[in-house]
């Protein structure tokens, strides 16, 4: 454990937090010669302690940024937007001002959660057939995702300013800093988007803008140290600075964005100039449920995120996880298999409340839930497993969807000295979004959260494209309560796979007492829809024949999560962050 006492301790505190970081911001270079280098296996990664204020994030410049700021008296939510503009910047991939996101906050004023939604949606234009093909069949997914028919309105604006009007408290235009100065000066390629970069390198010369970005002069994919400017971001930093959210939805950056999308090579989409000016941050109704003595708490619809890790340890909670421990396949036989029941459910209820009857508080009634975990109480693996029936009135009404969710996004959190608390994970959803790019930032693929097929054999899917619906989301971001007060907040990217990782690490603390940093780096093992998956690379595997003879198909693969969080303790805080990515903590 290490204290962290000041800025100043910030080169001491980079080596030990973010590990592969410093060799790579030394190694600044604009040339194309250095081949991208892999970052699979789990780094050690170190607990970060500190006493007054702490930021989490998928970045060190993202958390560098938060920490000024809190470091200059900014309250978490000023903090949350310069990490944004950063991350926006600094992993392209993964969020950014073409995309949406939703918060968590702690408001320690008023002592209350508050959940914002800042998510996308779809255009009025478009219809429940958006992504069929002309003989009705759905497109491939990677089809649907480059172009403009998956792009959705974005909401990450917003919300930032939203969050400011209400919780901000230094100017609006001071929170631009980092991230203009960045993209003027450039930033470091880390390993990890370089491998990105190269994995995507063949949609991403889809559109000549986003090839001209992500690639050298001679044309090839941007190699980790290579230092990126982008001026086109800066620029439209300075826009918004001046004009607020205003200069986003409205004017030249909005235009620019119909015109991209609109005039799109490749799937030109239907966003239009009114999609944008009418774009509305909604607050969403808080959902806490208990466990081991804990409100673990995030948001409802359009996330399924809190319904299901609500579903899934409202049915552990019957089962002694703690006594069973961590290394015992029939812990995991438990998990993996309530995983499974709560996105049967997923599959079948969940989608923007908006627009569908979604019986959330059905979903999560402590009765409800203790009849579903039934199933659980033998030895092996379920056979077969299917939605519920929560509710009568609403059972029969929708048809299971199975859209696809790729793993993208990022999460962080941030503690101020006042005690407010943002838990905030942000998408493009696909890694690097639709693959459009204008103004310096990339536009979302989110549409493509929605399932593909409006309807099964008749019956009409819940989460079925709609003009103005916002598509059924995985994000958690999750404050957990003890005595009604922050003990800890977390989340993690990864499409589905989020409700997985945030489950489990909260499994981790609060069952098995590990550390949160201990959490974060727990190898995975999650099972979704039947097949158990573990984590390549790690101790694992080493489960695979006993769950096999639990009755699992079991298949190993990477899973590059990335959980951020902090713990709130008498004696201070504690933040980790996932050793699979770029994740770093930065406290005083
Ligand atoms: N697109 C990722 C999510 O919303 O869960």
């Amino acid at each position: 454990m290490q204290i962290i006492p000041s800025w100043s301790a910030l080169a001491c505190w980079v080596c030990v937090a973010t590990l592969c970081l410093p060799a790579s911001l030394a190694a600044r270079q604009t040339s194309d010669t250095v081949a991208p280098q892999t970052t699979h296996t789990l780094k050690p990664q170190t607990l970060v302690s500190a006493k007054q204020f702490m930021v989490a994030t998928a970045h060190p410049d993202a958390t560098q940024a938060g920490y000024a700021i809190l470091k200059a008296g900014g309250s978490a939510v000023d903090a949350a937007i310069a990490v944004q503009l950063v991350l926006g910047l600094v992993e392209p991939q993964a969020s950014g001002l073409g995309g949406g996101a939703l918060m968590v906050l702690w408001d320690a004023d008023k002592q209350q959660l508050v959940a914002l939604d800042g998510r996308e949606t779809a255009p009025q234009a478009v219809t429940p057939d958006l992504f069929l093909d002309e003989l009705g069949e759905p497109l491939q997914f990677m089809d649907a995702v480059v172009g403009g028919r998956s792009v959705g309105t974005p909401g990450t604006v917003a919300l930032l300013a939203h969050a400011h009007a209400n919780y901000g408290k230094l100017p609006w235009q001071d929170l631009f800093k980092a991230a203009r100065q960045l993209a003027n000066d450039g930033f470091v390629v880390t390993a990890h988007m370089a491998e990105q970069i190269a994995d995507s390198a063949d949609s991403l010369r889809t559109f000549p803008a986003t090839q001209q970005y992500f690639f050298t002069p001679s044309g090839k994919p941007l190699p980790a140290g290579f230092v990126r400017k982008n001026p086109e971001y800066a620029k439209t930093l300075d826009v918004l600075a001046k004009q607020g959210a205003k200069g986003f939805y409205q004017g030249d950056i909005a235009q620019a964005i119909v015109d991209t999308v609109s005039k799109a090579t490749n799937n030109p989409g239907k966003l239009a100039l009114p999609d944008l000016a009418g774009y509305q941050v909604k607050p969403r109704e808080v959902l806490c449920v208990d466990y081991r003595q804990h409100e673990v708490c995030g948001m409802g619809p359009p996330t399924s995120g809190t319904v299901a890790i609500g579903q899934i340890l409202g049915m552990l909670s019957h089962f002694d996880l703690k006594k069973l421990g961590a290394d015992n396949p029939q812990s995991w036989r438990l998990i993996g298999d309530a995983t499974r029941l709560a996105f049967a459910d997923r599959g079948r209820y969940l989608a923007d409340s908006d627009f569908a009857d979604v019986p959330v508080q059905a979903l999560l009634a402590p009765a409800y839930l203790k009849a579903r975990a039934q199933a659980l109480h033998g030895e092996k693996a379920l056979d077969t497993v299917a939605p519920g029936d929560p509710l009568p009135k609403v059972s029969q009404q929708w048809a299971d969807d199975a859209a696809l969710e790729l793993p993208s996004t990022s999460h962080f959190v941030i503690v101020d000295a006042k005690g407010n608390v943002v838990s905030l994970t942000s998408t493009i959803e696909n890694g690097f979004g639709s693959r459009l790019m204008t103004n310096g930032f990339l536009l979302n693929n989110e549409l493509t959260d929605f399932s593909f097929k409006a309807a099964e054999d008749g019956v009409p899917v819940a989460n079925r494209v709609e003009a103005g619906k916002r598509p059924r989301s995985s994000m958690s971001p999750t404050i957990v309560l003890k005595n009604g007060k922050p003990y800890m907040a977390l989340g993690s990217p990864g499409g589905p796979r989020i409700i997985s990782y945030v489950a489990n690490a909260l499994i981790a603390q609060l069952d098995w007492g590990y550390d949160i940093q201990q959490a974060f780096s727990m190898p995975h093992r999650i099972n979704l829809f039947g097949r158990y998956e573990l984590e390549e690379g790690t101790s694992a595997i080493a489960m695979q024949p006993a769950l096999e003879a639990l009755g699992y198909e079991v298949t190993t693969s990477t899973m590059t999560s990335g959980l951020s969080g902090v713990m709130i303790t008498p004696q201070g805080l504690l933040g980790g962050a996932d050793p699979r990515r770029d994740g770093t903590v930065l406290g005083n």
